[in-house]
């Protein structure tokens, strides 16, 4: 099986974190949006999109990375992000998208990450050290678990 990671992680690298954490499980290749050739991870058998969330949605070059993407019925993909609040309610524009280009979404993962947008930063920002270690273990055994799909 033949997996990649698509990621955009521009902040405190977080979610490049998270992607390289997934990546050990799968032997997933790990891949910038802003570099990716939508061909190559078209013909993957799984792939991960994920990035920090801004204004309440992926990464704008993750979103456009997704919609170049050719249309591929039967394709599989997984969705995460890290963000201020957490949680998988920011990936409904990314899921949106990645099943009008034919993919079945089989699991997301979502974990708070350092944010020290705005104001945030004048206290130090909001969950510093996060991504931590247990963060990292829940998502190599999310993609454990996904190794099978
Ligand atoms: C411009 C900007 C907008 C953000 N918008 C949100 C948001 O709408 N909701 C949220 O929970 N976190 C928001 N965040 C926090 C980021 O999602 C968080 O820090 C994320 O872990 C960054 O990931 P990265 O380091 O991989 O880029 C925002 C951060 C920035 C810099």
């Amino acid at each position: 099986m033949r997996c990649m990671i698509v990621y955009t992680s521009v902040h405190h690298n977080n979610t490049e974190k998270i992607a390289r954490a997934m990546a050990g499980p799968l032997g997933a290749e790990v891949v910038r949006a802003a570099e990716a050739e939508p061909e190559a991870v078209a013909s993957a058998d799984l792939v991960g999109f994920g990035s920090g969330i801004y204004f309440s949605n992926h990464h704008k070059t993750l979103l456009a990375f997704a919609e170049s993407l050719p249309v591929r019925q039967g394709g599989k993909a997984f969705v995460f992000s890290t963000s201020g609040r957490g949680g998988t309610g920011f990936h409904r524009k990314l899921n949106g998208i990645l099943a009008e280009k034919g993919y079945a979404i089989v699991g997301e993962f979502a974990c708070k990450g350092w944010d020290t947008y705005s104001v945030f930063k004048l206290i130090g920002g909001l969950n510093k050290g996060r991504p931590d270690g247990d963060d990292l273990e829940r998502a190599a055994a999310f993609a454990g678990g996904l190794a099978g799909s």
